[in-house]
């Protein structure tokens, strides 16, 4: 089975962190979280104080033959992150995008990298690396676009499923108002091409366990109405998810609006095509109005923020804080490659970030708090996908998709106490964890994520991690 290596009974000892509400991280000094071999997490001990490993395995029926994995240094362990909305085809492109706005940048960078997918070699390095990449920053569920290729679309579901990555496949469909070189000829070309890609998923992982495959409208100008609603259609007798964009920068309003006379909005055209439930995912939402804020909420459709790529391409400044306000459930997302980095701690950076600019306009009130940048990156990215209740937190009953975090303690001398552990942030140990927390979250990269693990099993380890 898929879950062919994941390795027993493991008791997680140590230090770890997980978002509670929006605004509150709970922080065990000395837990122990108990992995049964299905990936599950069977019990959460939170105060474990000094009893040494040995004797808690022997006070814990049927954990007698459990294996440990301590907590090295000042580390602690914390929930995989959730990249809500990634384009694993233009992982390449990553911080290569100029002046160029949204529709300039689609032609000049985005279509043409996306076209050369019919190459199923380069598709296959592509996409192994962008795999391993977020692994390695922590990312254990990712929603990605791929391309128009259903064999290239394919093969990156075969790589998360083999790489153990958790996630959602789109082959992207595009009818219209799209380069010739790069489109579907037709409305029944990208439904049967999506119909294909939804069948191979099927084959590899039928219970969609680690994978499923995700209706991928790549945004509305690029799709016809008859598109739009035969999308809509699969996705109603399917019950797959749906992700797409929606109202990134002003031009692209336009055009939708141009090209969609009789939808009342952006937001509008969507949902007259039933595209617009609480499976589909919408990536931006920079520019909502009251009005289609309120149709979101009323289809229970979700959000993914983009910070940094609606900074790179200057497409504005999403509200976050009037979005969480008013119920909508938001998570985060890298847009690579309108965003730079496929970093899941970047984009909440760069959330907190552009909540600050945001602020500096609006007022106070709009600031995002570390905690709140993490629930986003964790508890929210769990919500956008429908997966709440399996992960995004530490739970007993959930899955353990969760990442070891370590941090470099400076000795006496003023040199890292671990001269191997050459990570970004120093730690002098007098800091208190909420403190540690900040260092790692402002500070922090891959080089503080030294294990990964999804359902259970090990997917990314650092040279510094001693399993
Ligand atoms: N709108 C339509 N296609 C794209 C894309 O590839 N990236 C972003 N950021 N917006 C889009
Ligand atoms: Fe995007």
């Amino acid at each position: 089975t898929t879950n062919g290596h994941t390795s027993g009974q493991t008791i997680y000892l140590g230090a770890f962190a997980h978002c509670t509400a929006l605004q509150e991280v709970e922080i065990c000094e000395a837990g122990a979280i108990g992995v049964d071999s299905d990936g599950k997490i069977a019990f959460i001990e939170r105060d474990i104080g000094d009893i040494p490993a040995y004797q808690l395995r022997e006070r814990k029926e049927g954990w007698e033959h459990a294996k440990f994995v301590q907590i090295q240094d000042q580390g602690f362990f914390f929930p995989g992150f959730i990249d809500t909305h990634i384009h694993a085809s233009q992982y390449p492109n990553s911080g290569i995008f100029g002046k160029s706005t949204l529709l300039d940048w689609l032609n000049t960078y985005t279509f043409p990298l996306e076209s050369s997918f019919t190459d199923l070699t380069k598709a296959r390095r592509i996409y192994a690396r962008v795999v391993n990449r977020t692994l390695s920053h922590g990312t254990t569920t990712a929603c990605y676009y791929a391309t128009v290729h259903v064999e290239a679309t394919n093969l990156l579901s075969d790589i998360c499923l083999s790489k153990g990555q958790r996630a959602f496949v789109g082959r992207v469909c595009m009818d219209q108002l799209s380069p010739d070189y790069y489109r579907d000829e037709s409305t029944e070309a990208a439904i049967e091409a999506t119909e294909a890609c939804i069948a191979h998923v099927s084959k590899i992982d039928p219970k969609h366990h680690f994978i499923t495959p995700i209706i991928t409208p790549r945004f509305a100008p690029s799709c016809s109405e008859g598109c739009l609603s035969a999308l809509g259609k699969l996705a109603k007798e399917t019950g797959l998810p749906i992700q797409t964009h929606i109202s990134e920068n002003k031009s692209e309003i336009e055009l939708v609006a141009e090209m969609f006379p009789s939808s009342k909005s952006y937001t509008d055209v969507y949902d007259k095509a039933g595209l617009l439930n609480s499976k589909t995912i919408l990536a931006h939402a920079v520019h909502l109005t009251p009005e289609e804020r309120a149709l979101v909420r009323s289809r229970d459709a979700k959000i993914s923020h983009c910070p940094a790529s609606n900074t790179a391409l200057t497409s504005g400044a999403a509200p976050v804080r009037v979005l969480l306000d008013e119920g909508l459930t938001v998570g985060l997302g890298t847009d690579v490659s309108g965003g730079y980095s496929p970093s899941i701690l970047e984009e909440a950076r760069q959330a907190i970030l552009v909540s600050r600019h945001v602020a500096m306009v609006d007022g106070d009130a709009a600031k995002l708090s570390t905690e709140e940048a993490l629930w986003l990156a964790t508890r929210g990215g769990a919500k956008v996908v429908g997966l709440e209740n399996r992960v995004g937190g530490f739970e007993v009953g959930m899955d353990w998709d969760a990442q070891m975090i370590s941090l470099d303690v400076v000795s006496e001398d003023g040199e890292l106490e671990d001269a191997q552990n050459k990570g970004p942030v120093d730690v002098f140990m007098w800091e208190s964890w909420p403190d540690r927390i900040n260092k790692w979250f402002y500070g922090g990269d891959d080089r503080n994520t030294a294990a990964v693990w999804v359902k259970g099993r090990l997917v990314h380890a650092t040279p510094k991690y001693r399993g």
